[in-house]
């Protein structure tokens, strides 16, 4: 029989140098937003509007990842909700929808508790929405939080989502004060392709949140990290240099938790008495993998192929990758793969990826005149492309999009 005061006995672990590793969790909510006076200032005029009795139908409010957005949105609108009996505001996390129908359906949730059935149509769920609100005190936020996850779907056209959401005749027949603010990385109208009957629509109103430098970040984090950690256990000099190179690298603040958590991790197996720039240092490597394996993942077959072609070029007595590489090296090294005929790209396709790619952060190119060929684009990965190695079977085996017995031309040449 287990021994079980044994067991938790052994796995406790020994001068661990947390001692509230919950202050490091992105997902609890601050006590206190800091930094961001500017954006709370910019939501709190908007909001004020209702005491004049407007509201814009849309804000855009976007900006990089882990800069602030969803926690100081919620935040101020729900103050001002807390202050003004005429206000209500909702929120709805938009980032599992796998359709626009979905989305609808997740706002209907949220506004009564109950969604609706699939037969009951786009239509359905917005009547039930514009139902539901006129229930609603006179003025309404909605916050659709990551927005931009929500695609383009065979059944319904983000354009027309929007214009029903904006322009939708129950809402228009009801006058409802609904004002719509959007939660995304980009500018929406340039992401999801918005036409200009939607964009007339929308009031141009925009809250931008830029990444965070090292003194905001150096503001945030301090409390958190004197809370998480053991007096002592981060010494004032490496907490600097993390929040330096977070900023440097992200400026996104869960990104900087996340790096804090892992180097204390670190520190502690290690039996260190406090975290080093070592620990730091290591941590960054990994979650730099982490990170880009993740994108790398998520990526459509072509564009992952194309980074295989990328990375294709091997130093030889070295081993190591040549980078930088040109669009015909890449398109060389694709024709060595033994692919199958459906999966060969033509310069032009492969030229047209790479600019995809570097949209995406995950290549950069330039032009070089000095080589033989007269100007060329030089292509190189942003990261340490052994990555792409390192990723390239879990790609295959993970991805919905190709059949693995199907990608080479003859599956047992080349392997
Ligand atoms: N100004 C701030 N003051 C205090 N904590 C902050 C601040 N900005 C961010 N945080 C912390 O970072 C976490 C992430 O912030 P938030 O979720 O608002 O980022 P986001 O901009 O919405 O990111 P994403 O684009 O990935 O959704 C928050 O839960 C909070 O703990
Ligand atoms: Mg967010």
């Amino acid at each position: 029989m287990t021994d079980y005061d044994d067991l938790f006995a052994e796995t406790a672990a020994s001068d661990s140098l947390f001692v509230d590793k919950r202050a490091l969790d992105p997902l609890r909510e601050p006590d206190e937003i800091v930094a961001r006076s500017e954006q709370q200032q910019q939501v709190a005029r908007l909001l004020n509007g209702v005491h004049e009795g407007y509201l814009p139908t849309t804000v855009s409010i976007y900006g990089p990842p882990g800069t602030g957005k969803t926690v100081t949105t919620r935040r101020v609108c729900g103050e001002f909700a807390a202050r003004t009996e005429t206000f209500a505001v909702e929120y709805v996390n938009l980032k599992e929808c796998r359709s626009l129908f979905s989305a609808a359906n997740e706002i209907h949730l949220e506004l009564t508790g109950t969604k609706r059935g699939a037969y009951e149509g786009l239509d359905g769920v917005f009547e039930g929405i514009w139902e539901a609100l006129e229930a609603y005190p006179e003025w309404t936020v909605l916050i659709l939080d990551e927005i931009d996850h929500i695609q383009h779907d065979s059944n319904y056209d983000p354009n027309d989502f929007f214009y029903r959401l904006l322009r939708g005749e129950g809402k228009l027949k009801r006058d409802l004060n609904l004002s719509v603010f959007l939660v995304s990385n980009e500018l929406l109208e340039v992401d999801l392709r918005l036409d200009s009957r939607v964009k007339s629509a929308m009031d141009g109103e925009e809250v931008f949140f830029p990444p965070y430098g090292v003194a905001l970040l150096e503001r945030i984090l301090r409390p958190r990290i004197e809370q998480a950690f053991r007096d002592g256990a981060v010494p004032d000099a490496v907490f600097e240099y993390g929040v330096r190179e977070a900023a440097r690298r992200w400026g996104d603040v869960r990104k900087a938790l996340r790096l804090f958590r892992q180097a204390g991790e670190t520190a502690t197996e290690r039996g260190l008495e406090a975290v080093t720039r070592e620990c730091l240092d290591a941590t960054i490597e990994t979650t730099g993998k982490e990170a880009v394996t993740e994108k790398l993942l998520a990526l459509p077959f072509n564009h992952f192929l194309v980074l295989t072609g990328v990375t294709g070029w091997t130093e030889r007595p070295s081993g190591e990758i040549k980078q930088p590489v040109t669009t015909s090296e890449v398109v060389a090294s694709l024709h060595q793969q033994n692919l199958a005929e459906e999966f060969l790209l033509s310069e032009r396709a492969v030229r047209e990826l790479v600019t995809d790619l570097e949209t995406m952060g995950l290549v950069d190119t330039w032009v070089d005149s000095r080589g033989r060929e007269g100007r060329v684009k030089q292509i190189e990965t942003s990261f340490d492309p052994q990555w792409v190695r390192d990723v390239l079977e879990r790609y295959v085996a993970e991805t919905e999009q190709v059949d693995p017995e199907s990608v080479l031309a003859d599956p047992d040449v080349g392997s």
